[in-house]
């Protein structure tokens, strides 16, 4: 129970990895906020987490938006009285179109990069002073090993999220809020086996030290240790957990 009656935002927590995110949270003690944009999948992971036991709060939430998230934090704050956590997973993932960096609609590309590279920083926005008012807090960003690949402009959000997590983490650590980033390799989510074709998924496993899928579970256990006050001296870090598909000295 390392999270006992903190409270835990997790964007994009409407399935997939998030889900995950919040349910574990949940367990260890922490009244969980699925800020999600899709109704069906937070309203499912609220209830779960519920009738686990858990403490939770769906918002309809479009982390794109600075209105949609500052009401995200105020519904987090009058429901459980403050923030302690935040996890920035929200992306445009399953079901994402990919195209070429030369051709991609400049409208589909803007609103892309809005959510994927701008939505962690509204979200943080949103709760920091919450955070700070209560002695301080963690959050984890969601990169992904995408960042280090060349990835189209799936990968240049990645990346900027981590220069993102280094200048929040310089400006929030006096306030006593550490921030890092997860970069996950290809995990088993229902969205990877929608838009990852098998071949391509085979093809990636093959060249990795270990050569197998990550799994939601791989991705919690870094999470929550990031989050946790284990890694109460980590800040400015982004974190591989990926099956050593990428090293990097
Ligand atoms: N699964 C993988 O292999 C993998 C690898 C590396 C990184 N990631 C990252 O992990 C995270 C979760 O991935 P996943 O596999 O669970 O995919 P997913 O598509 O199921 O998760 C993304 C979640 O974000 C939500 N979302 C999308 N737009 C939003 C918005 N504007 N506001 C709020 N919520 C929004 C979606 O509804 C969804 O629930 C993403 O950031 C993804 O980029 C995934």
């Amino acid at each position: 129970m390392r999270f006992e009656d903190k409270v835990a935002v997790v964007t994009g927590g409407g399935g997939g990895i998030g889900e995950a995110y919040a349910k574990a949270l949940a367990k260890e003690g922490a009244a969980v906020v699925i800020a999600e944009l899709n109704a069906d999948g937070g309203q499912r992971v609220a209830r779960e987490v519920e009738e686990a036991g858990g403490r939770s709060l769906f918002v309809q939430t479009d982390v794109s938006s600075e209105e949609s998230c500052l009401a995200m934090g105020e519904a987090a704050i009058a429901t459980f009285g403050g923030v302690d956590f935040l996890v920035n997973n929200a992306a445009i993932y399953g079901g994402m179109e990919l195209h070429s960096l030369l051709t991609v609609p400049v409208d589909y590309y803007k609103n892309f990069m809005a959510v994927n590279m701008d939505g962690c920083i509204l979200a943080t926005r949103a709760v920091h002073a919450s955070m700070a008012s209560r002695g301080g807090g963690a959050i984890v960003n969601q990169s992904s090993a995408a960042a280090w690949m060349g990835a189209g402009y799936y990968g240049i959000a990645k990346l900027a999220m981590h220069a993102i997590t280094h200048s929040l983490a310089r400006e929030l650590g006096p306030k006593g809020i550490r921030v890092n980033a997860i970069a996950p390799g290809p995990t088993d989510t229902e969205a990877t086996r929608k838009i990852v074709p098998e071949f391509i998924r085979d093809q990636i496993l093959s060249s990795m030290p270990i050569s197998r899928m990550g799994t939601v579970d791989d991705m919690v256990g870094a999470a929550l240790f990031l989050l946790s006050d284990d890694a109460s001296w980590i800040t400015g870090q982004i974190l591989a957990v990926d099956g050593g598909q990428i090293m990097r000295t």
